[in-house]
C-alpha cells in the first residue's frame, strides 16, 4: 500500500520517531522514501542512527517530493509551518496531522490545502500500542485513506470515524486516557506502599494486574461488570473495596471528568462558547 510512497515528517520528535520506527520495523516503507525535517540536527542525527532515512532542517525541501506530509510539530507551531508551506504543497499531496486540538478547518485555512487527514493518537503509540481515531476531508481519495490506515496501523490500533465530532470524544476518552490510567496506577501503588510493600513490588503487582486484566477482558465476550462480579465474593475483601470506591463517587467522577474533557476539547476547537 505504501510502496513507492514518499512520506515526509514536519517535526521529528517523539511521535514522528514512533511512526518512522513503526513504518521501518514493519517494512511498510523503504527508509529512503522517508524524509524527516526538524530544526534540531541532534534530533535528526538520533533518528538517522536508527534508520537510514533522509533528513533535512528545511521543511520546504522535505515537502517538495512528498506524497504524504505528516504534521508532527506542537500545535502552537502550526501557524509558523503554515507561513512556510502554504503555497508549496502539491494539490494532490495528503497532509496527515496528529496535532492535538487543531481542527481540519484551521489546518486547511493555515496551509491553504484541502486533502487532510486529522488524527487523535495517544501516547502508547510510542511503543506501537496506540489508539488512533481519525477522519478526513472529502478530497482524500480511497488510496490515500488506505495509506493513512496503514501508517496509523504502524502505531497500534486505528479507527476511522465519519465526523470530526468523534475526535473531540476520542480526545476525552483515549487521548487523555493514559493519564487517567496512570493516575489510577499511581494511587494503587501508593496504597500498596501504605500497607507495607516496597515500591518496586507494589509497582510490579499493579502493572501486571493492569496488563493481565486487559488481556483477559479482550480474550472473552464477558461484559466488564460480569468480569468484576467474578472477582467479588459475597461479603469478601473485594466487595469491601468496591463499596468504598462507589461510596467515594468513583463512577460519577469518571463520567463527569470525561464529559468535561469532551466539552473542553470542543471549546478549544471553537465549537462551544464556555470552556
Ligand atoms: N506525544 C504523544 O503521545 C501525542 C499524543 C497525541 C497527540 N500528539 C501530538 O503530536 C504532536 C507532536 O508531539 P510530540 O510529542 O512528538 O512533540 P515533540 O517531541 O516536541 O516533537 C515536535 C518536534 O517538532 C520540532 N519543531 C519545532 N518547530 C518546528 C518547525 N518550525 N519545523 C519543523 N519541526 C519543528 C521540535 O523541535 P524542537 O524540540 O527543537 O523545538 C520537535 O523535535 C503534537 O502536536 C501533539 O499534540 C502527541
Amino acid at each position: 500500500m505504501l510502496e513507492d510512497t514518499k512520506i515526509s515528517f514536519i517535526g521529528s520528535g517523539a511521535m514522528a520517531t514512533a511512526i518512522i520506527s513503526g513504518l521501518c520495523e514493519q517494512g511498510l516503507v523503504a527508509p529512503q522514501h522517508i524524509t524527516a525535517s526538524d530544526p534540531s540536527t541532534a534530533q535528526l542525527e538520533k533518528i538517522r542512527q536508527q534508520y537510514p532515512i533522509n533528513t533535512t532542517s528545511s521543511n520546504l525541501e522535505a515537502v517538495k517530493e512528498a506524497n504524504i506530509v505528516v504534521l508532527a510539530v506542537k500545535p502552537q507551531t502550526l501557524r509558523a509551518i503554515g507561513k512556510e508551506l502554504k503555497d508549496e504543497l502539491h494539490s494532490e499531496t495528503l497532509v496527515l496531522s496528529i496535532l492535538a486540538g487543531s481542527t481540519i478547518d484551521s489546518i486547511s485555512q493555515i496551509l491553504r490545502h484541502d486533502r487532510i487527514v486529522r488524527v487523535m493518537p495517544n501516547t502508547p503509540a510510542q511503543v506501537n500500542k496506540g489508539m488512533s481515531v481519525w477522519t478526513c476531508t472529502e478530497q482524500v481519495n480511497d488510496t490515500q485513506k488506505q495509506q493513512s490506515q496503514a501508517i496509523l496501523g504502524a502505531l497500534g490500533e486505528e479507527i476511522f470515524v465519519e465526523s470530526e465530532k468523534f475526535l473531540d470524544m476520542a480526545t476525552a476518552l483515549s487521548g487523555g486516557g493514559p493519564a487517567y490510567v496512570y493516575l489510577f496506577m499511581e494511587a494503587l501503588i501508593d496504597a500498596g506502599v501504605h500497607m507495607g510493600f516496597s515500591r518496586d513490588v507494589a509497582q510490579q503487582l499493579v502493572y501486571q494486574t493492569f496488563e493481565g486484566s486487559v488481556a483477559f477482558a479482550r480474550s472473552t465476550d464477558m461484559h466488564p461488570a460480569e468480569l468484576r462480579n467474578r472477582v467479588t465474593s459475597p461479603g469478601g475483601t473485594t466487595a469491601e473495596a468496591l463499596y468504598q470506591l462507589e461510596k467515594g463517587g468513583i463512577r460519577a467522577a469518571i463520567s463527569k471528568a470525561i464529559w468535561t474533557a469532551y466539552k473542553k476539547s470542543r471549546y478549544l476547537g471553537g465549537l462551544e462558547k464556555n470552556g
